[in-house]
């Protein structure tokens, strides 16, 4: 049993109670691998913002659990080096689908998990988030759970709004289950296709497709019933036009991909909404990067020379959200 304290690193708990207080939100980064790593903790400490690290299960099987947390701790040490005095770091698992799968990060020295039981039942989804809850309080570790699908281009239903969260639900739900942030559906979703063409109207002037806008009703009746309680937004990168343009020129297939316009989530960021994730955006400035690297240098063959670009843009890219999305900058001095 690895306690998180020891390791510098810090729940939820503080961090998204300052958050909604200030009207900003925090970030949580997905990182795979050391330049993800290593360029969200640049940005964090230069900006002074605390910041989510946040390892998916995909993200264990590839880059190995125990190394993963290993970084995180290094992570801390590599802050301070930075001149963070005092970094406030979560080490977080994303969707978690089992409780035995959250029981071995809180063991393993995270700080945060998050149990994914939103495709069970009502009933289920309660008692399997309980039992999490139950067991993560014990360390203090904090707990996010998620009421509602997040619609997905996949998604054969037509209305996905029959996917958006119960807002009659919420409280029920908050006061049974115990968790400390909800995870709601108001239209965001996974990946960088979070919207058929036929779902978005396109603009005239650039031929671009513009998103339909996210449900705010729902995050303001949710907010109704559930005053000061930490929401969070899944599936929030913006599939920056740039990124897909620079992709797309050398090389890649990336039509029609379409994400989250930054207004919104900024509106977002000042309410109750307290985290947001975002994982597809890095992947993005990463590719797009590497692959301008492989298209104007074919006989490149040292990873330094196309991980390094890719991780400064990435590190551009964290800091842009912090500061002009999130707001969170100066927020961890
Ligand atoms: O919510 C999903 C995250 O973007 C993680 O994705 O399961 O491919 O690591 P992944
Ligand atoms: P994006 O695919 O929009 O980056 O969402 C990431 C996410 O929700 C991780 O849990
Ligand atoms: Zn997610």
């Amino acid at each position: 049993m690895v306690s998180y304290k020891e390791l510098g690193l810090v729940n939820t708990r503080e961090m998204f109670a300052k958050a909604i207080k200030g009207g900003y939100a925090i970030p949580a980064f997905n990182f795979n691998n050391m330049e993800q790593l290593q360029a969200i903790i640049k940005a964090s400490a230069e900006t002074k913002s605390p910041v989510i690290l946040q390892v998916s299960k995909g993200a264990r099987n590839y880059a190995n659990q125990t190394l993963l947390r290993y970084m995180a701790q290094g992570a801390v040490e590599y802050a301070k080096e930075l001149g963070w005095e005092h970094p406030q770091i979560c080490l977080h698992l994303d969707h978690g689908d089992s409780f035995e799968l959250c029981k071995s990060c809180v063991d393993f020295g995270f700080s945060s998990v998050m149990i994914d039981a939103s495709s069970l039942p009502y009933e289920e989804n309660i008692a399997l988030t309980k039992k999490v809850v139950d067991y993560a309080h014990q360390y203090d570790v904090t707990v996010e759970a998620e009421l509602g699908v997040l619609a997905g281009v996949e998604d054969e239903v037509s209305s996905a709004v029959s996917h958006y969260t119960k807002p009659e639900e919420v409280v029920d739900f908050a006061t049974r289950s115990g968790c400390d942030s909800l995870a709601i559906s108001i239209g965001t979703s996974h990946g960088a296709y979070k919207f058929t063409p036929e779902q978005c109207t396109r603009d005239p002037k650039t031929g671009r497709l513009v998103p339909p806008p996210l449900a705010f009703d729902v995050l303001d009746a949710v907010m109704e019933k559930l005053p000061g309680f930490p929401i969070v937004l899944h599936g929030s990168s913006s599939v920056p036009q740039e990124y897909v343009d620079m992709i797309n020129k050398y090389g890649g297939k990336l039509p029609d991909a379409v994400g989250i316009p930054e207004e919104q989530l900024r509106k977002a960021a000042k309410s109750a909404v307290c985290k947001i994730n975002i994982d597809s955006d890095s992947r993005l400035a990463f590719t797009a990067a590497v692959r301008k690297v492989f298209a104007e240098k074919p006989a490149e063959f040292d990873p330094r020379k196309y991980c390094g670009p890719a991780r400064d843009l990435m590190t551009e890219l964290y800091k842009h959200k912090i500061i002009n999305v999130l707001g969170s900058d100066g927020k961890a001095e």
